[in-house]
């Protein structure tokens, strides 16, 4: 990828690039629809994301462009927000480098034009728009020289995407594409931002993890997304809590909302923190396999409770799990993107058969199966 981009930059801008960056995607071990509520989340990196190509320049623009689009995108870094300009949708996807370059401005970075590959599907639910703000994030500061530390960094490419993109998400994504460590899952409190790494190797067990693209494509920047956040707010608001994380109390809490919608949403979000700190429970004793029941759990929950689950996600997990894996569940924000399995390594074969034959039954594009290697975090890839 490195030889490419290389020689793509040379022919796009006529010049060196100073340097490429890389930033990983990631999927969510467990976890979902936390981190907005001041939660916890475990996410671990993929071996795949987002590499960027990048030089500085003195007129104060980011022009990008990419592998993956046609077009390139000239916009000024001191512009107001990109969703307020009402970009026309072939440039959607350079509102977050842009956006990134916007938010950083105040910290000091100037404009810069980059060039932007990525072996990460889109859409997939695995995080490729983080993987590209903070791929844009690395390269923009260290090319200025600005030091920000990772977990402030996070934040600053999260606050990009909300406020710049418009798209209301949490903490998880941008950090688990800055913080995970290669043969880890990382353990992230999103209210005080602290963070653990806690060793996650299924191989090592006797398991695999597999990661479906259900080729259901999801676009979180549609409306359902900020629904569901909305309603968390506003369940905090009924029960006088700061967020879903306060609720110490679920029954109580079930007792006071009246509105069945709310009550789902907030036994979702409680008893899905509770998962997270039983699955860093199991890891840390070792007990892997374990896992399998929390996946199944917050699956159902997701599902039934939070309503972001999808048919396609839905007959992968109950294929996987008629096929004998551990646990399955959908991963990310819903409604369309990708799902996990974790199934004993004789049985992965079986497993991966089974939902590509329960989707050829149902008519559905075949699924694909990633690897889904616990993967190290965003880094520099080439001194030049
Ligand atoms: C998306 C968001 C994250 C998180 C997940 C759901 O990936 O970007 O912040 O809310 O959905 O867990």
């Amino acid at each position: 990828m490195t030889p490419r981009l290389g020689a793509g930059f040379a022919a796009a801008y006529g010049r060196e690039p100073e340097g490429v960056w890389y930033a990983p995607g990631r999927v969510n071990l467990i976890g979902e629809h936390t981190d907005y509520n001041g939660g916890l989340v475990l996410p671990f990196a993929l071996p795949l994301g987002v590499s960027v190509a990048a030089a500085r320049r003195d007129d104060g623009v980011l022009e990008v462009r990419s592998h993956q689009a046609r077009a390139g995108v000239t916009a000024p870094i001191d512009g107001g927000t990109v969703v307020s300009e009402g970009w026309p949708a072939e440039r959607a996807w350079a509102a977050y480098p842009v956006g990134v370059a916007r938010v950083l401005r105040e910290h000091g970075v100037g404009g810069a034009s980059l060039l932007i590959d990525s072996d990460l599907p889109q859409g997939a639910g695995l995080s490729s728009s983080a993987a590209l703000e903070c791929a844009t994030a690395l390269a923009l500061c260290e090319l200025y020289g600005i030091r920000i530390d990772r977990p402030e960094l996070a934040r600053l490419a999260q606050r990009a995407e909300n406020e710049q993109v418009g798209m209301p998400c949490g903490l998880m994504d941008q950090s688990a594409s800055l913080l995970c460590k290669a043969g880890h899952a990382l353990m992230l409190d999103c209210r005080s931002g602290l963070s653990g790494q806690v060793p996650f190797d299924p191989a090592a067990s006797g398991l695999a993890l597999l990661v479906v693209d259900t080729r259901a494509s999801h676009a979180l920047t549609g409306g359902e997304y900020g629904t569901r956040r909305a309603e968390c707010e506003a369940a905090a608001a009924a029960l006088g809590v700061e967020a879903l994380r306060d609720v110490r109390d679920l029954a109580g809490a079930l007792g006071t909302l009246r509105d069945p919608v709310l009550r789902r949403r907030v036994q979702h979000v409680v008893t899905e923190n509770h998962r997270v700190e039983a699955a860093v429970g199991l890891l840390r004793a070792g007990a892997v396999a374990e896992l399998g029941a929390m996946l199944n759990a917050s699956h159902l929950s997701l599902r039934d409770q939070f309503e972001v689950s999808w048919p396609e996600a839905d007959a992968a997990v109950d294929a996987a799990l008629r096929a004998g894996a551990r646990g399955g569940r959908m991963v990310g924000g819903g409604f369309g993107g990708s799902m996990i399995v974790l199934v004993p390594a004789e049985k992965a074969d079986r497993v991966r058969d089974a939902i590509t034959a329960a989707y050829a039954r149902r008519g559905w594009t075949a699924p694909e199966f990633l690897d889904a290697v616990p993967s190290g975090s965003a880094a520099r890839i080439t001194a030049s």
